[in-house]
């Protein structure tokens, strides 16, 4: 499935300060909420709507309300920096957490939590993790989701490499991804170039 890049202004504006050297935690925090909420916004037109009707103080008119439930499941560490602002954007939502850290040598990434709530057929789950490399992490964190039987799964990262978004979609042709940029390519180590270094360190200040 085709990636879903966000072109809105404010994520180029966050995102210049995110991928700055000199921007400490603080603004980087804050950035990475206000990137986060217009990447969601977008990933948010996919959601279907049930028409009912609404009293106003006035008359009654129609009205409009989603009509599935809404999960977010952030991939600690990096993910928790976005799941604020989503569910600022979506506060009815429920939450699932999946831990999984990459091995420095190998760049595979291994699970060491994951607390999911239920996930029935209809719901719409949105994957939150900002940096997709090898799109091993986001694979298995998916991998995981489908398991518990969710069948509408979205990915939103904030930044992506191309083998990254290869392997996801090989992986997972049904699961769409958006993301705010797609940068040019993995270094050595998997890192993303240009990048902006390690997204957990940067967001906890380690
Ligand atoms: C980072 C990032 C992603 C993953 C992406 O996590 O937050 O989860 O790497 O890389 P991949 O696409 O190659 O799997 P990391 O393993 O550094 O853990 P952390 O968030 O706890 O720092
Ligand atoms: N994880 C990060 O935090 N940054 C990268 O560039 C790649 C994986």
């Amino acid at each position: 499935m085709a990636t879903d890049l966000c072109t809105h202004p404010l994520v180029q504006h966050y995102l210049t300060i995110l991928r700055d050297r000199r921007t400490g935690a603080a603004e980087f925090r804050r950035c990475c909420k206000g990137i986060t909420e217009v990447i969601m916004v977008e990933a948010a037109k996919q959601l279907s709507l049930d028409f009912v009707e609404v009293e106003t103080p006035l008359e009654l008119t129609s009205g409009a309300q989603l009509s599935t439930g809404v999960v977010f499941v952030p991939i600690l560490r990096a993910g928790l920096g976005m799941l604020d602002p989503a569910m600022g954007i979506i506060p009815g939502s429920s939450v699932g957490y999946i831990g999984l850290e990459r091995d420095e040598a190998t760049a595979v990434a291994s699970c060491y939590y994951a607390k999911m709530p239920d996930l029935s057929t209809s719901s719409q789950v949105f994957v939150l993790d900002p940096m997709l490399a090898t799109g091993g992490s986001a694979a298995q964190c998916v991998e995981q989701i489908k398991a518990h039987g969710a069948k509408h799964v979205t990915m939103v990262c904030i930044i992506s490499a191309p083998e990254g978004i290869a392997a996801f979609e090989a992986a997972h042709p049904d699961v769409p991804i958006i993301a705010g940029k797609i940068d040019r390519a993995l270094n050595d180590q998997k890192y993303i170039l240009p990048g902006l270094g390690d997204f957990g360190d940067r967001l906890f200040n380690t």
